[in-house]
């Protein structure tokens, strides 16, 4: 099939499998390492200086209140002074604040263990929390503003607009970077500090084991200082604006009902995952565990919160976001009673690790939507100020449960409740309890706020979802409009990119047309004058911003066109028509592929089709990593989307088979595309209008038998 002008490539498209940053100069690379480096030290100060807050510590409830507080001192800056700090960091110079932020972290931590007094350590936690507000501003200004002219030159065209569209990309792809160098390294951190924790309890005296966590902080500060340093200059192209936690949390962010819904739950989520860490280094004590298991602890909970971030967006596609989004805040919770009443560290540890994933899918659930205009609470506009809503209540939800959790663990940690055989329930138990009890309840109202799909059986939306379908109840099906009897008969073809349904189906047709039939062989989108236009918005890689529904219907437009003056009219004059894609198509890519409803698809294109189904629909499976291989000529917008895309698109269109099987035919489109005509050739035999008798084709190709009677 022909392509319009429309699947011309960007101009400003970065080569397939060339990272458009890879191009990169070196002081980018460059910072990239020094945040990467400042990033883990800011995340290994956090175990290290709350394990010497604890050491010299006596008594649980002594020690419970110095790991709160020095958790709650490193996050308090975060809650009251972020804007302060914002605007200082935009004052000075980008890369002179990173140096001054590491430069003095580097001295804080540093001091610790040589003053080793706990007013100084909790101290030390307030400043280090100060100066990674600094830091943290100008992290993710400062890489941005080092995509240079030469980067964009090298992945850019010559035209103006190329440039500043290939700017704003490698800008966004930096921004996205210094996130990552900033949040990336946590767990590999808390890795880092369980390893040094066994070297130091090996190598140090008791009364000194934590010193190897500080120094090594303090070494990462004065490294990523030093590599900073090496990057002469950082221009302040990008300014910066940090907004106020507290302000924006009285304020809101004009949120309708169900985006407080998105509070409450990432309330509930940061409430779980910092009662799990406040705690945790007085609980691994009492299991035995010490520093290294704390470590331990710490670990699976940052490893967990980082394989939910990512797998948030991607679990179960065809499931309402938004019911996950609860679901996971309730098992979040369900996650800490168990973390709470177990007794074995490894067990807690993976325990941790699993509430980490449900806290990590909760967060990027609910900043997706936000961001996802499908979630209806988002602002289309760019408007940055839900997302930074949810990250004050997570901030704030975190404080809280470091803050309070300790203290009231330490409150209740002389009344031990002794249950049955001798099971104790201390205080750190207790206050867990309480604090996945409320988290609980934040959960749960959260999810009845967020519901989406009210009224429809949580269990079968969820099998339903495992098959990778979205259940319809019984009495939601949309009802079929009364469809038109036609003469002629209808085939579709689909599949994936690069599935060869192209030529597939223009051999069906010349095979018809070989048997007298009257055969019209047509294509989505674009077949008429109205979709040659909607197709090339739709695949015109210049359009960008096109919003996921805007996409759906305007495909839906360019069918219902197609249906009304080249289908039906056809069908109606008793013809056979093969297209090249149709309805399912829709499902597939818009469906599956965009995460957006499958029901509500189905719905808008009935009524565009006026309920026209094809009487086969011949779907051509083929991986789609090899499918996009197979392309010869430059990718279009949609085939221009990452891989993950493709893959549930292709498992949507089996799903689709699957439901229906009469009304499908699937093959696997490696095969030799000889054998494949000839299998579509059988089934499409079995729907003619009047059938071909059986062997006419093999008698015509073959010499009569003469047998004797
Ligand atoms: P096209 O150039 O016709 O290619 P193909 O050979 O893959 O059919 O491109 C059509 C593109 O549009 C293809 O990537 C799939 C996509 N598409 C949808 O996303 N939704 C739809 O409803 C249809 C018909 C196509």
């Amino acid at each position: 099939m022909t392509r319009t002008d429309a699947s011309r490539p960007h101009p400003a498209a970065p080569q397939p499998g060339a990272s458009p940053l890879s191009a990169a100069a070196a002081p980018f690379r460059r910072l990239r390492t020094a945040l990467s480096v400042s990033g883990l030290g800011q995340w290994l100060a956090v175990p290290a200086l709350s394990a010497a807050a604890v050491l010299p510590a006596d008594g649980t409830e002594a020690r419970l209140r110095a790991a709160g507080a020095v958790l709650a001192l490193l996050v308090l800056p975060a809650v009251l002074l972020a804007p302060l700090a914002g605007a200082l960091a935009d004052r000075v110079d980008r890369r002179l604040a990173l140096l001054i932020a590491d430069g003095l972290r580097f001295v804080v931590v540093l001091t610790v263990p040589l003053v080793d007094a706990l007013p100084w350590t909790l101290a030390a936690a307030f400043l280090v929390g100060c100066l990674s507000l600094l830091w943290a501003p100008a992290a993710s200004a400062a890489l941005p503003a080092l995509v240079s002219d030469a980067t964009v030159g090298a992945s850019a065209g010559g035209t103006v607009v190329a440039r500043e569209a290939a700017e704003t990309d490698l800008r966004a792809d930096a921004r996205r970077s210094a996130a990552r160098a900033a949040f990336g390294p946590a767990p590999v951190a808390a890795l880092l500090f369980a390893v040094l924790a066994v070297i130091a309890n090996a190598v140090l005296g008791a009364s000194h084991r934590t010193d190897l966590p500080l120094y090594a902080t303090a070494a990462l500060f004065v490294l990523a200082a030093a590599l900073t340093a090496l990057v002469k200059q950082v221009p302040a192209t990008e300014p910066i604006s940090v907004p106020a936690p507290l302000k924006l949390l009285f304020q809101g962010p004009g949120l309708d009902r169900a985006g407080h819904g998105l509070g409450l739950a990432v309330g509930g989520a940061a409430l779980a995952a910092g009662a799990v860490a406040a705690v945790a280094r007085v609980h691994t004590g009492e299991l035995g565990g010490g520093d290294a298991g704390y470590g331990a602890v710490l670990t699976g909970l940052a490893a967990g919160l980082a394989t939910g971030l990512f797998l948030g967006p991607r679990v179960l596609g065809p499931f309402s976001r938004r019911r996950l989004l609860g679901l996971a805040v309730i098992a979040a919770a369900l996650l800490l009673i168990v973390a709470a009443l177990v007794r074995n560290l490894v067990v807690v540890a993976f325990v941790a690790a699993f509430l980490g994933v449900a806290a990590g899918a909760a967060w990027s659930t609910a900043t997706a939507a936000v961001r996802d205009p499908a979630g209806e609470t988002g602002d289309e506009s760019g408007d940055r100020r839900p997302r930074a809503f949810l990250a004050s209540i997570a901030l704030i939800g975190t404080l809280v449960a470091v803050a309070a959790v300790p203290a009231v663990a330490g409150a209740l940690g002389s009344h031990r409740l002794t249950i049955g055989d001798g099971y104790d329930l201390d205080g750190s138990m207790a206050a867990q309890l309480i604090a996945a009890v409320l988290a609980l309840i934040t959960g749960a109202v959260a999810y009845r706020r967020l519901d989406d799909r009210r009224g429809i059986p949580l269990a079968a939306d969820l099998r339903a979802a495992l098959r990778g379908e979205v259940y319809v109840p019984p009495s939601q099906a949309p009802a079929p409009e009364p469809v038109r009897r036609e003469r002629g008969v209808f085939v579709a073809f689909e599949g994936g990119e690069g599935a060869g349904k192209t030529t597939q189906a223009r051999l069906a047709a010349i095979w018809l047309r070989d048997h007298g039939y009257d055969v019209i062989t047509t294509h989505e989108p674009g077949a008429t004058k109205i979709g040659m236009r909607l197709r090339a918005m739709l695949l015109d890689r210049d359009t960008t911003g096109l919003s996921d529904r805007a996409e759906t219907l305007l495909y839906a437009a360019d069918r219902a066109d197609h249906v009304a003056n080249v289908i039906r009219p056809a069908l109606e004059r008793g013809a056979i028509v093969v297209s090249d894609r149709y309805l399912d198509s829709s499902l597939a890519y818009q469906g599956y592929g965009r995460q957006q409803p499958v029901g509500a698809i189905a719905r808008v294109n009935a009524w565009a089709t006026g309920g026209l189904v094809p009487d086969l629909t011949v779907l051509l499976e083929v991986p789609p990593a090899d499918g996009l291989r197979r392309l010869s000529a430059p990718a279009d917008r949609i085939e221009s989307e990452p891989q993950e895309f493709h893959e549930r698109v292709q498992a949507g269109f089996r799903a689709l088979a699957e439901a229906e099987p009469d009304r499908y035919l699937v093959l696997d489109a490696s095969r030799p595309q000889a054998e494949l005509s000839r299998e579509i050739q059988y089934r499409i035999r079995e729907i003619l209008p009047d059938p071909i008798p059986a062997g006419t084709e093999d008698a015509t190709s073959t010499f009569p038998a003469i047998t004797d009677v």
